[in-house]
């Protein structure tokens, strides 16, 4: 039989094959509650506009109260031959209320319906996390201040090349987190005005109020143009954009972590709860939730890619094509929400090995740009010529197998007299982190007063 909600103009029901194509219920019942709440403000709204009336709207209101209810404590029952969310709310007030759920939809469709509740919906996720990020900015801050003199290599082209401390080296990742939550704050405020009231496509000749929806639905304002409201998938986008520069930011931290915890690097232990064992290999504690955050990141490049491919040539306005943007949605808000919060415990639980840290900062000759500094600076020599007495210092010591790690004055000397002891001194690896104060440097007390500037700014966001 045809379907009760709009099977009018139909002489049989749906095929199988259509159910199963076209129903969304089994992943939109996740938009149930922003479903409701945009019920409710449009059947208040009606009431205040007169379009319906005041005791009308109260037994409706009461009965998606009821639904409400039946939601949060899990004893609703989704119908998939019911299509989706928006079907089997209303199919559900007209069991509770009677027919005069079917006023309900005056004035609106699922079209607007179902942008207003996805607006809601990636508010909440937003919010969710936004706070979940500013907590793992939290940890950065905090072990960038437990290890804002501690020295360890800095890489280019993961060779060595200068020391770091490791506070600096945390920090950079506060940075990038601090723009994500940037990117957030900033598609937050432009998702934040109300589709409803668009209805269909092209507005409703009812004397409807879309301010005051878009008011009790802590949306700024209503949208401007109504075929835009209903086609606009730009806000699932921005979202997904930011989880994917999230997720890779995140996998690049987490591919570090792997690094260091190699045996290899002994860098760091990451928390043992975090790690996993080998059914084969019983020495085995492998660094898997790093591997997996790394990981990750791919299924939430896909889905913005899947999206922007859904959208690609839609033309105005609605298409059922959108229904598809709701499980990349749904996939991106998730995966990325764990991967913070995984990304948070493995911070706040790991050990450093701060001695192997420092002696590996002046490996692989890290100190000679110090050193070609010191020329400059004390010989009056330009850089160019100083660059090019120290790369041929490295050169005669590796042809003695050595490094400048540990190389002593006289050594230096026999190369150069021009390397006096202050020179030798500059070898050092305390030296050679002091030494980089510039703003936004490496130096100690430049990561102590950056680190207070991030918890700061972190706070006022
Ligand atoms: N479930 C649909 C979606 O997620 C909304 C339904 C709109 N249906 C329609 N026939 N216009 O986009």
């Amino acid at each position: 039989k045809a379907n009760p909600l709009w099977g009018g103009r139909f002489n049989e029901g749906a095929s199988e094959l259509l159910k199963e194509i076209n129903s969304s219920v089994h992943f939109d019942k996740r938009l149930a509650l922003q479903d409701i709440a945009g019920s409710i403000a449009h059947a208040e709204m009606l009431a205040f506009c007169g379009v319906l009336g005041v005791h009308e709207v109260k037994i409706i209101i009461s009965g998606l109260h009821k639904i409400k209810l039946e939601i949060e404590t899990g004893i609703f029952v989704f119908d998939s031959a019911l299509e989706d969310v928006h079907m089997n709310v209303e199919s559900r007030l007209h069991v509770i209320v009677g027919p005069v759920a079917g006023r309900l939809h005056t004035g609106r469709s699922r079209n607007d319906q179902v942008a207003v509740d996805t607006k809601m919906w990636v508010r909440d996720a937003t919010d969710r996390l936004d706070a979940l990020l500013y907590q793992l900015i939290e940890i950065i801050v905090e072990q960038a201040n437990n290890h804002y003199a501690h020295a360890m290599p800095g890489f280019t082209h993961m060779q060595c090349a200068q020391p770091v401390t490791l506070g600096h080296h945390l920090l950079a990742y506060g940075e990038m987190f601090f723009r994500d939550r940037d990117r957030l704050l900033d598609a937050r405020r432009r998702l934040n005005e109300s589709p409803l009231g668009a209805a269909a496509l092209a507005g409703t000749s009812y004397p409807i109020n879309p301010v005051q929806t878009a008011h009790t639905l802590g949306f700024d304002r209503p949208t401007r143009n109504s075929l835009d409201a209903v086609s606009d998938r730009d806000f699932v986008l921005d979202y997904m954009m930011t989880a994917a520069t999230m997720a890779m930011h995140m996998s690049r931290l987490a591919e570090e972590l792997v690094i260091w915890s190699s045996p290899q690097f002994d860098f760091a232990h990451l928390p043992e709860n975090l790690t996993a064992g080998s059914s084969i290999m019983p020495q085995k504690r492998n660094p898997d939730t790093a591997e997996l955050v790394r990981a990750k990141s791919g299924r939430v490049f896909g889905n913005l890619m899947a999206l922007l491919a859904v959208l690609k040539g839609l033309p105005l306005a609605y298409s059922r094509d959108m229904q598809e943007d709701k499980e990349a949605l749904f996939d991106s808000a998730d995966t990325v929400e764990l991967c913070v919060r995984a990304t948070t415990a493995m911070l706040a639980g790991i050990t450093i090995n701060l001695p192997k840290m420092k002696n590996d900062a002046t490996l692989g000759n890290s100190s000679a740009t110090d050193l070609a500094d010191w020329l400059v600076r004390e010989q009056k020599i330009s850089f160019r010529e100083s660059h090019g007495i120290v790369g041929n210092l490295v050169k005669w010591l590796e042809e003695r197998g050595k490094e400048l790690q540990g190389v002593t004055q006289i050594e230096l000397a026999s190369f150069d007299p021009r390397f006096d002891q202050r020179a030798a001194d500059v070898l050092n690896v305390n030296h050679a982190i002091a030494s980089r104060n510039s703003f936004g440097g490496t130096a100690p007390e430049r990561v102590k007063t950056a680190a207070a500037t991030l918890h700061q700014l972190n706070a006022s966001l």
